[in-house]
């Protein structure tokens, strides 16, 4: 089938590496020069594991514009919708590109609308610009850093539209659904072999689906935050306490990792978006908006914590830039939000991260090359990324080249006892840890008040 695919960013090009390698002429557009000129040589400009190899062994065309629209059966539109000042997601990207598609597409071509975006935009698509083709919502739920596997070894795939679409949708999907795609070099299929679960459904409910998916795992982090902050004020072990939690598979142990709070390019704009979903309605969504202040809570009150213990113009030794390991995007990343808290209230931070080597939104975070680098003469080393090397790093060496002894950790990656062995004073997210004991008063944030 000819296939055209409108955006090359995280999920534009992984659509159309899995839909070329699924045996489809794939043509993928995008409009920004210097992605497309990144893609066009063959670098993949999003740094994702794999996806740059894939698609040098695929036949996938980028062009700036969308040269055989009238040709495709089937045209994904996987455009950016960021967060608008409103919170609303920016649609200006999605109807352009529905007013090409239906200017110019064949009449029953179905169109995928994989961008986010807010629940009833394609039955509004389906009954303006695009009332010659066939819309369906079949959004995406894949991992940066994992964008590949999530792809073809996806939990399930929604979609939903006219009923007539269905078949050609599961079509589609046909291969990935019956567990026919076994690439080595993607890692193999670890999970079961039962199909994948394809599930049709309105277009309506596909796009809440989404949003409902992302609301919800944001919660459950929230949640898992407070249990943990709450964990450390009583001196129980969080690890221990969230561990147990996950054990129950009606919880499950995924997502319960505490942290300084979630980040990226999906969850703030998704839960933003799902809640002003639910204000248009007049729809008071408790949960959420809870889930969405705990999160804002979480980094002001590590932010607060360490402001409580270092002096305002002292020198932090920053470790984690990306909002996630594994990745090197810093969108919306509690890392650099914490940065910028603490260089709001006079401090100097010097930050390393494996991934990321410069910051150009950001100057005022001296971005260093090395571990060792970021920490010389740091009055304290902040953990604000969960990447394995700093779990690993050489404490004892880290202590040597610091000034003071203070390290926070807002990933609790560190035993306190090992941090304490190699002469730090241990404080984690709720504040320090002597040893093997909590003495939550130095600086815990206050719970259950607004830090
Ligand atoms: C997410 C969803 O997982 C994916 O299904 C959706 O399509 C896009 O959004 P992603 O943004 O790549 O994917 O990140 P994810 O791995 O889900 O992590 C989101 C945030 O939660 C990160 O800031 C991460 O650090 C944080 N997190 C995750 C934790 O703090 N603890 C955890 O246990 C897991």
């Amino acid at each position: 089938m000819r296939v055209t695919v409108v955006g090359a960013g995280y999920v534009g090009a992984v659509s159309a590496a899995v839909l070329a390698y699924l045996g489809n002429r794939v043509t993928c557009i995008e409009r920004d020069p210097a992605r497309l000129a990144a893609w066009r040589r063959g670098n993949d400009p999003l740094r994702e594991p794999g996806l740059g190899e894939l698609l040098q062994r695929l036949d996938v065309c980028f062009a700036p514009v969308a040269t055989d629209l009238a040709e495709s059966e089937v045209i994904v539109v996987a455009v950016g919708t960021p967060m608008a000042s409103d919170g609303r997601p920016d649609l200006e990207q999605v109807e352009t590109a529905a007013a090409q598609i239906g200017s110019r597409a064949r009449r029953g071509a179905a169109v995928l609308v994989r961008s986010t975006v807010p629940v009833g935009t394609c039955d509004r698509l389906q009954s303006g610009p695009l009332r010659a083709q066939r819309v369906v919502s079949n959004p995406e739920f894949l991992r940066e850093g994992h964008a590949l596997h999530d792809a073809f070894f996806p939990d399930r795939i929604i979609a939903g539209g006219p009923p007539d679409a269905a078949s050609a949708v599961e079509a589609l999907f046909r291969r990935i659904i019956d567990r026919r795609v076994l690439p080595g070099d993607l890692g193999g299929d670890e999970g079961s072999r039962a199909p994948v679960p394809f599930r049709w459904m309105s277009a309506a409910s596909a796009e809440l689906a989404k949003y409902a998916a992302n609301g919800f795992l944001a919660t459950k982090l929230s949640f898992a935050n407070e249990i943990a902050n709450l964990a450390q004020s009583v001196g129980a072990d969080a690890a221990a306490v969230l561990g147990s939690m996950g054990l129950d598979p009606r919880i499950g142990s995924q997502f319960l990792r505490p942290g300084l709070g979630w980040g990226g390019s999906c969850f703030p704009k998704d839960t933003r978006a799902l809640q002003a979903i639910a204000d248009g309605m007049g729809y008071d969504f408790l949960v959420l908006k809870a889930a969405i202040d705990q999160n804002a809570r979480q980094l002001r009150g590590f932010a607060a914590a360490i402001e409580r213990v270092l002096a305002p113009h002292s020198q932090v030794g920053l470790l984690g830039l990306a909002f996630k390991a594994g990745t090197a995007d810093t969108r919306e990343s509690p890392a650099v939000a914490l940065a910028r808290l603490l260089l709001q209230s006079g401090m100097s931070v010097s930050a390393y991260d494996p991934a990321v080597r410069d910051l150009p939104a950001e100057p005022r975070i001296r971005v260093r090359s090395t571990l060792a680098d970021a920490c010389e003469a740091a009055d304290a080393v902040v953990i604000a990324t969960e990447w394995p090397e700093f779990a690993a790093m050489d404490l004892r060496a880290i202590r040597r080249a610091t000034r003071g002894d203070v390290l926070f950790d807002g990933r609790s990656l560190i035993a306190p006892s090992s941090a304490a062995a190699a002469g730090f004073r241990y404080a984690g997210l709720a504040g320090f840890i002597d040893g093997t004991t909590t003495t939550k008063a130095v600086a815990s944030p206050r719970l259950g008040t607004a830090a």
